[in-house]
């Protein structure tokens, strides 16, 4: 695929910038899937938006209202990028937050996005429901990318995915099959569509190239092959 969009930023800021598989890539993807699209009325949150570089993407390509949480980076952090990006605080709002305590009125997003993020908090059947699924409005969308595997190998992990990750580190990647399950214990979100994403290769080679450290230490299972394991995943869910 072309990423058309993506590569329009500049290369370093977006190396020094990502935590994981190009985020601006996957998203690119994830929103060309079943002409999904955002509007200039929208009302998006970028949950888990880490240095807040999708956050910008979507400020900045469809001129949506974006509020970027995340846990790990402070909003004063994201805010100077935003502000270097030319963007105010009409167009993003960043904020600190945790998934399970989302300080937000009810039905208030027209779209929630998570890009490499939803695995490290919604792996419970119970998340959805309880604690994002009602921040969205009946008709709004939840677009999800994750790191995951082509099949669960929880019970036999080959030793290359050793080489960079602990056990407990594997037990946040997952297949299809096991999202689908957790997706179908709540009643209303309708699964749009749970497919393998085409920028496996590139999202992942833009992100071992980068300095950062968690980056450096992939590097020893993904040159040592696991990348047969692995998968990144497009996640795209309806609440009813
Ligand atoms: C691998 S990073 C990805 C960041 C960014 N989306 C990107 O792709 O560059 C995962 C992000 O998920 C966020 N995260 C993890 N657990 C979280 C939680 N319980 N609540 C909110 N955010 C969480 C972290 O703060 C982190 O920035």
């Amino acid at each position: 695929m072309k990423y058309i969009k993506s590569n329009k930023y500049d290369k370093n800021f977006v190396k020094n910038n990502i935590m994981g598989p190009n985020p601006l890539k996957l998203l690119e993807e994830l929103l060309s899937l079943h002409s999904m699209t955002i509007s200039p009325t929208d009302t998006v949150l970028d949950l888990g938006c880490g240095r807040g570089i999708t956050s910008i993407f979507l400020a900045k390509e469809y001129q949506a209202k974006i509020f970027a949480a995340d846990l790990w980076i402070t909003p004063t952090d994201n805010k100077k990028r935003f502000d270097e990006m030319g963007l105010t605080s009409n167009q993003i709002v960043p904020i600190s937050a945790e998934a399970h305590a989302l300080p937000f009125a009810e039905e208030f997003f027209d779209v929630v996005t998570c890009v490499d993020s939803y695995n490290f908090f919604g792996l419970d059947k119970e998340y959805l429901g309880k604690h994002l699924l009602p921040l969205i409005k009946h008709g709004g969308y939840l677009l999800i990318t994750v790191p995951g595997l082509k099949k669960d190998i929880h019970d036999n992990i080959p030793a290359e995915m050793l080489l960079s990750w602990s056990a407990e580190n594997i037990e946040t990647l997952h297949d299809i099959k096991f999202w689908q399950q957790i997706f179908k214990a709540t009643e209303e979100a309708e699964i749009i569509s749970l497919q393998e994403m085409l920028g496996f290769d590139e999202c992942w080679n833009d992100w071992l190239a980068s300095d950062n450290e968690y980056a450096i230490n992939d590097r020893k299972s993904m040159n040592a092959g696991a990348g047969k394991y692995m998968n990144l995943i497009a996640m795209i869910l309806r609440r009813k």
